[in-house]
């Protein structure tokens, strides 16, 4: 088993843990994947693109207003990288984040991306104490729809047009979940960040 030395949540299966630079290979692998890419801004995605954003993310801590910080899903039986989930806070609300997510397809359909983002709202809204978080989804991608929904967030909005993705003009649907709603809810066992 490897160990790891810090990790900001850890569930049954998974912990939310920093990028490394040994992420860096795994990380362009899936993110080049053009079923990973269908429904994201990206596609094409390059290693050198990879390498300059797991560097940035070395560097970079979490709850920086105006920023996105991205965590790595790793194995918590092995540490290895998964898919990874991010964090952005608001820079004129910082108390209201984004979030997104995303697996590599070969562990995709096991449940990994409801434990994880379960993880990251915990984390949100036990450690950061946020107000708020919101997700965008492209209202053709049904797997993300689901996992937002899964975890009990809401549907609040139907963004027509609301950004350009690959020469198109696509409608978002926006999901979102308060303190107060997530505050008594049962999910995967989380532990606090070591
Ligand atoms: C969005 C994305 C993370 C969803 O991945 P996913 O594997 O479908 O989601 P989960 O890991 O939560 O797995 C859910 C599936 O596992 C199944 N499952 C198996 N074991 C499970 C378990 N122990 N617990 C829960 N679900 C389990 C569920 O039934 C479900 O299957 P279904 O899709 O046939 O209903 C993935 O499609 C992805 O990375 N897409 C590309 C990036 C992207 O578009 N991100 C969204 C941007 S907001």
């Amino acid at each position: 088993m490897r160990k790891y030395d810090h990790f900001f949540e850890k569930t049954e299966r998974l912990i939310l843990r920093r990028f490394n630079i040994n992420d860096t290979k795994y990380f362009h692998f899936y993110r080049s994947n053009s079923e990973v890419a269908k429904f994201q801004s990206w596609e094409n995605y390059q290693y050198h693109e990879a390498k300059t954003f797991v560097n940035e993310q070395i560097k970079n801590n979490p709850n920086q207003p105006g920023t996105w910080f991205q965590f790595a899903i790793a194995l918590a039986e092995t540490n290895e990288l998964i898919g990874d989930c991010a964090l952005h806070t608001l820079l004129n609300e910082p108390r209201i984040v984004e979030i997104g997510f995303t697996l590599s397809p070969e562990y995709q359909g096991n449940g990994y991306a409801n434990e994880a983002v379960c993880a990251l709202l915990h984390y949100i809204f036990n450690s950061l104490e946020k107000h708020k978080v919101i997700a965008f989804s492209d209202v053709r991608n049904t797997k993300s729809i689901a996992v937002l929904e899964r975890v009990g967030m809401r549907r609040e909005g139907h963004l027509l047009q609301n950004y350009m993705s690959k020469g198109q003009w696509i409608d978002e649907y926006q999901y979102s979940i308060l303190k107060s709603e997530w505050e008594g809810t049962t999910y995967p066992s989380t532990s606090e960040t070591k």
